[in-house]
C-alpha cells in the first residue's frame, strides 16, 4: 500500500486543520497516511492546542514513506523556520539517498494573498529536489487547482481568520491534485524500491539548544 506522510508546522491550527483536510482527500485513494508536525523552534510559546493534534515526525516517518506533502505557514514571507530546521536536521539521510524518487509535494498557508505563499512552496520544492524527490507540482494543465487563487508551483491557501477558507472547495482541489500525486507517487514504486534497499538508515541531527554549543 502506498505511504503518504504529511509534515506541517503551525503555531494557530491552520496547518493542522489543512492535515484534516489531507487525509480526508487521500482517503479514497486507499493509500496509508501519516500527519505529523515539527517541533517548533521559534514561537515555541504561541503554539496554540488546536495545532498539537498529530505526533512529532521523525526520521522513521521519513524512511516509511513514498511520498512527501510538507506544508508551512508563510512567516515573514518565508517558510517557518522550524520546517527549514526539521529539513537541515534530515540533511544527511538525504545525501545518502534516503529519499530519492519519493515524490514530493508543497502547500503553504498565509494570511494575506501576495504574501509568501509563492516563494515558501518554491523554498519547499528547493529542497525536496536538493534530497532527490521527484516534485509533483499543481501545474497549470488542471483548471480546478486555480478554484483558490493558488499557485501552480504548490497548493496555498489565504486563510480567513486564521482558518482554511471555503472548505468544500479546498476539499475539490485537494482530492484533485493528491489523487494524482498519489498515482505518480504509485508509479514510481519500483524506482524507489530498488534505492530504500540500498540505502541503510541514517539517525536525523538535532539542532543545539544553543548557539554557544556550536563554536565550544
Ligand atoms: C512570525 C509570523 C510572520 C508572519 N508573516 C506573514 C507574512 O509575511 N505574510 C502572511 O500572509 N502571513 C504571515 N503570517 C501569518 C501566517 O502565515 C499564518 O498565521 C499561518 O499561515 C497560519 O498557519 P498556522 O495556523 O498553521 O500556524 C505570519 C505569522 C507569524 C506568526
Amino acid at each position: 500500500m502506498t505511504r503518504i506522510l504529511h509534515v506541517y508546522s503551525s503555531l494557530f491550527g491552520a496547518n493542522a486543520e489543512l492535515a484534516r483536510l489531507v487525509e480526508a482527500a487521500l482517503e479514497p485513494t486507499g493509500c496509508e497516511v501519516r500527519s505529523r508536525r515539527v517541533r517548533e523552534v521559534a514561537l515555541a510559546e504561541d503554539v496554540q492546542p488546536s495545532a498539537t493534534k498529530d505526533d512529532l515526525a521523525t526520521a522513521d516517518d521519513l524512511a516509511w514513506a513514498d511520498g512527501f506533502i510538507i506544508s508551512s505557514p508563510s512567516h515573514t514571507g518565508l517558510l517557518s523556520a522550524s520546517i527549514k530546521a526539521f529539513i537541515d536536521e534530515n540533511h544527511d539521510a538525504a545525501v545518502a539517498g534516503a529519499y530519492l524518487n519519493t515524490t514530493f509535494t508543497a502547500m503553504a498557508t498565509s494570511a494575506f494573498a501576495h504574501a509568501g505563499q509563492e516563494r515558501v512552496v518554491d523554498d519547499l520544492n528547493a529542497a525536496g529536489a536538493a534530497w532527490g524527490c521527484v516534485l509533483v507540482p499543481p501545474s497549470t494543465a488542471d483548471p480546478t487547482m486555480n478554484k483558490l487563487d493558488g499557485n501552480p508551483y504548490g497548493l496555498s491557501f489565504v486563510l480567513e481568520h486564521g482558518k482554511i477558507p471555503d472548505a468544500d472547495t479546498a476539499a475539490e482541489v485537494l482530492s484533485a491534485h493528491l489523487t494524482r500525486f498519489v498515482a505518480v507517487t504509485e508509479a514510481l514504486a519500483p524506482l524507489r524500491s530498488a534505492d530504500k534497499s540500498a540505502v541503510p538508515p541514517v539517525p536525523p541531527k538535532n539542532i543545539p539548544p544553543s548557539a554557544a554549543d556550536v563554536f565550544s
